[in-house]
């Protein structure tokens, strides 16, 4: 049988005390010492966290996964490990990266694209012709007008509504998003 669980680093977590939705939580400790041996999904909300996991499992298949409550144009294009969750809207010419989260009714409108493990929480609306770097996250109920470019490994607080592009590593907040300190 396949183990499901979820990962924090916190090394009180260890030992399958602490559970969620039914799932123990465990740490990163105890997927090294080897007693998983079949990773299934990362649907973690930190992208560093996302991609510490699969470095640690470096070789191993990802699923990617797709709700049949998602809707997709037939043209999107969704990168291996990514997750699309319920009630996702990804419109045309729609590309996303790899170990992606685009977490529950999230909208994508078109030519939009997400770089590899990005997080679009949920609620998300992302406008038409959108780039949205590597690594990046952007948070509940984020609002992110047309034709905005986010860099990599940008934060984008919770409520935010982008109208200017975002820089690399930038952390904007409130409506109109203005650049913060993390
Ligand atoms: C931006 C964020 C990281 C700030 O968290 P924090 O550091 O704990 O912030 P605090 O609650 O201590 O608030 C600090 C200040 O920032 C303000 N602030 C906090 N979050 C804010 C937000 N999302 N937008 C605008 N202002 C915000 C607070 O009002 C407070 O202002 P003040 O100092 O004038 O009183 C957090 O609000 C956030 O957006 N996290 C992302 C959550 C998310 O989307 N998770 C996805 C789950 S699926």
């Amino acid at each position: 049988m396949t183990p499901v669980f979820f990962v924090e680093e916190a090394r009180a977590a260890t030992g399958g005390e602490r559970r969620e939705f039914s799932a123990p939580i465990v740490s990163f400790e105890a997927l090294t010492a080897d007693q998983f041996a079949t990773p299934v999904i990362s649907a973690v909300g930190q992208p560093e966290v996302r991609a510490t996991l699969i470095a640690l499992w470096r070789g191993s298949a990802f699923a990617t996964l797709v709700s049949p409550h998602a809707w997709l144009a037939q043209d999107a294009v969704i990168g291996a490990g990514t997750t699309i969750a319920p009630l996702a809207a990804l419109n045309r010419l729609v590309t996303v990266g790899a170990h992606v989260l685009v977490n529950v009714g999230a909208i994508l409108s078109h030519d939009v694209s997400v770089g590899d493990f990005a997080t679009i929480s949920p609620g998300c609306v992302v406008g038409g012709c959108v780039s949205i770097g590597e690594s990046s996250f952007l948070g509940i109920g984020v609002t992110v007008r047309d034709h905005i470019t986010i860099g990599r490994g940008a934060f984008v607080a919770a409520g935010a509504v982008v109208i200017a592009d975002v820089a690399d590593g930038e952390s904007v907040r409130g409506v109109p998003a203005r650049v913060v300190a993390r």
